[in-house]
């Protein structure tokens, strides 16, 4: 397996509605760039393909509650990642887009062989649809109780709390995320992958693999265990890749308003990117090599999340297509935390990496985040441990080493590497560990111990640094130039193979000392096992390869997550005391928030929204229109006559379509519970609160 001439390396294309964060940094894209930059220096035929997916509904919403297109989302987010992912050092040979026409093309075209061959089956069913916005509630265009754990704000296609996967139907009091309103049931036809069909040929492929990860074993052993169900693999949005007419009308179905569901066209897209790949190279048809020829090795690196997608439908839609190879491992990566909690991309309780990138190098993020990645279970990253990874292993161990030599070696050596006489025993285990490195962590990469991998780089530093004291040229300098001279080209020797060694993980790291050594920065990894550095060559003057990171310089960044903390029922960790951590403000601030009292006058929902309620109040010095969604708590005429709190100074606004001039309190719990605040006596309309 591992002799194929060929590797094709995907990572998940990451939703194009987001920046990207530390948790999708250790998932799917650091392990596979490690992987495919040790691949590059083993001269081996390897082509990295990634690119943003840009269909789904999350990119939909997030296009309404901007009040932009999709098409402006994406485009925003894909040149952002695009761009924060080569400066992290991401080596793809291409990044493409799913909104790319060769891509909706090559959809097409896999959907319509795939029912051309019968793969598929027709079901015609009653659908969730908002009369309201006149569209199908697919996914998470539906909110609603959760069948399982009851937790009221589930999505449609998945319940954020317990993980259940669900149905739109299953869910319990369902409402419209566009309107809120109340879904009605509509027929609509569409077509499904009957996975259940598959299931024995699945087994036995995967049963051919048990090599593959314990963790992502155990996954797909439960989704067998649980029988596999049909897939409906079309929805009725008006995002997406459209449903080829000619296929639809074969069907005598009307093909408008009808998408590829974005799991099916997302992982065509590794192929319709390695398309492009192939024309950008002046070769169109070479992106065959790299998925329908047997000798090559498919490899997608992915999140946990992702697993079923990659390890259970794609698969089954590449061997109902039958041109296709099949993956040969897909190494997934278990979560990242954040700080003991879980990450919340909604609540900004993230890393980005955009934002990372303003303030610190990229090797670092990449060295610690390498360090300890999810590889079989959830890890943690914390600033603290960042900064410590950094300043003890990369600062004092790693560049220690690597200046404490150069130095040496311009002061005494006149900058050039010295000769070496003959070893001694600690010379010849130093000359050991050189020629032993590249097979033993390229062996750990192959076989996707990056953590390993990066642990045992350093150890080598370590050995290094030690050999430096404990040869001590500073002494022998004197008492024995011969010796000094063999310590310190060996010395230089050990830097160029950390150099090299260290290239998957630390690629800038790696670029800076190949300059300062006057190497090429076109290094092949068997070369880091030889010594490589000719007596007399000139090497350039040091330069400090890492700067300490201070406490000051990440404090910020746990402030900031701290105030964005989830609330601790969520926590990852539990705890017995709740800790709430919040951003203060100023009193000036609190003061320009102007509380005043106010009696409610008359109070009525809001149609099509069971939300809210439309309330007229008495400031005192006027009489005032607001909207609060407060009506799943509150009946309209428990209200009358109240005494309210209001924001009274904030801009009018329309909620709903309905003018509200001001803003009721009231206080909420995380079980959706609601209470308003009132005063404990009689007091005038208009009295402020302070
Ligand atoms: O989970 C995600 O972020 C998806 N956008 C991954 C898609 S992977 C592939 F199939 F394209
Ligand atoms: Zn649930």
């Amino acid at each position: 397996m591992k002799n194929k001439p060929r590797i094709l390396v995907t990572s998940a294309l990451p939703y194009a509605n987001g920046p990207i964060h530390l948790g999708h940094l250790a998932g799917a894209y650091l392990p596979a760039d490690i992987f495919v930059r040790y691949h590059r220096l083993k001269g081996s035929d390897v082509i990295y393909i990634c690119g943003s997916d840009e269909h789904g509904v999350p990119i939909m919403l997030r296009a309404r509650s901007e009040g932009v297109s999709p098409q402006e989302i994406v485009d925003h987010y894909h040149e952002l990642n695009k761009k924060s992912f080569a400066d992290f050092g991401m080596s793809f040979d291409y990044y493409g887009r799913t909104s790319a026409l060769i891509h909706h093309q090559t959809s097409q075209d896999f959907f319509r062989i795939l029912d051309k061959k019968g793969v598929f089956v027709l079901k015609s069913e009653s659908q969730l649809f908002d009369p309201e916005a006149n569209i199908f509630l697919a996914d998470r265009f539906v909110r609603g109780e959760c069948p399982s754990c009851h937790y009221l704000d589930a999505y449609g296609d998945q319940c954020e709390k317990c993980g259940a996967s669900l149905n739109p139907r299953e869910l319990i009091n369902p409402r419209s995320a566009i309107t809120d309103a109340k879904p009605v049931l509509k027929k609509t036809a569409h077509w499904y992958l009957p996975l259940a069909d598959w299931q024995s040929r699945l087994e036995q492929w995967i049963g051919s693999h048990s090599d593959w990860k314990p963790n992502v074993l155990a996954q797909i052993k439960s989704w067998f265990s649980d029988g596999l169900k049909d897939r409906a693999v079309t929805r009725d949005l008006p995002w997406g890749v459209t449903i080829p007419e000619d296929v639809a009308k074969a069907h005598q179905i009307n093909a408008a308003g009808k998408v590829l569901y974005v799991w099916f066209d997302a992982p065509i897209g590794y192929i319709s990117a390695t398309k492009e790949w192939a024309i950008a190279k002046d070769d169109p048809e070479l992106w065959k090599k790299y998925w329908q020829d047997e000798s090559n090795r498919l490899i997608h690196f992915i999140g946990k999340d992702n697993i079923v997608f990659h390890c259970l439908i794609f698969p089954v839609m590449l061997m109902a297509h039958g041109d296709y190879v099949l993956p040969e491992n897909v190494p997934a990566n278990e979560f990242l935390n954040l700080e003991g909690n879980k990450l919340s991309t909604s609540r900004n309780y993230a890393v980005w990496l955009d934002d990372y990138l303003k303030k610190f190098e990229a090797d670092s993020l990449r060295y610690v985040l390498a360090g300890n990645l999810p590889e079989t279970r959830d890890a943690d990253f914390s600033w603290r441990d960042f900064q410590a990874r950094h300043n003890n292993e990369l600062a004092d161990i790693l560049g220690n080493f690597i200046n404490r030599t150069l130095t040496f070696a311009h002061k005494y050596f006149s900058g050039k590497v010295p000769s070496m006489a003959v070893p001694d025993d600690l010379d010849r285990e130093l000359i050991r560990q050189i020629e032993t490195a590249p097979l033993r962590l390229g062996e750990l990469i192959e076989h996707y111990q990056f953590k390993q991998y990066v642990r045992e780089f350093m150890d080598l530093a370590r050995f290094a640094n030690k050999y430096f004291n404990d040869q001590q040229p500073w002494k022998t300098r004197d008492t024995d130039p011969e010796k000094c001279a063999t310590t310190i080209h060996l010395c230089l020797q050990t830097v160029y193979t950390l150099s090299v060694a260290a290239e998957p993980a630390l690629p800038f790291t790696a670029r800076r000392i190949w300059k300062i050594l006057n190497m090429t920065d076109n290094p092949l990894w068997e070369n880091a096992g030889r010594l490589m550095l000719e007596a007399g060559q000139l090497i350039n003057e040091p330069e400090i390869l890492f700067d300490k990171i201070e406490d000051a310089d990440i404090e910020p960044e746990i402030q900031r997550l701290k105030a964005a903390a989830v609330p601790s029922t969520e926590k990852s960790t539990t705890s017995e005391t709740k800790e709430i951590a919040m951003d203060r403000i100023s009193f000036e601030t609190f003061q320009q928030i102007e509380l005043r009292v106010a009696t409610v006058l008359e109070a009525e929902r809001v149609e099509k929204a069971d939300k809210l309620l439309k309330l007229q109040i008495d400031l005192g010095f006027e009489k005032r229109q607001i909207v609060a969604g407060i009506a799943k708590a509150y009946q309209p005429e428990q209200l009358i006559g109240a005494k309210v709190v209001v924001v009274a100074n904030l801009e009018p606004t329309k909620i709903r379509g309905v003018e509200s001039n001001g803003m009721l309190l009231a206080a909420g719990d995380e079980n959706g519970n609601l209470a308003l605040l009132t005063t404990d006596k009689e007091i005038a309309d208009g009295s402020k609160i302070s």
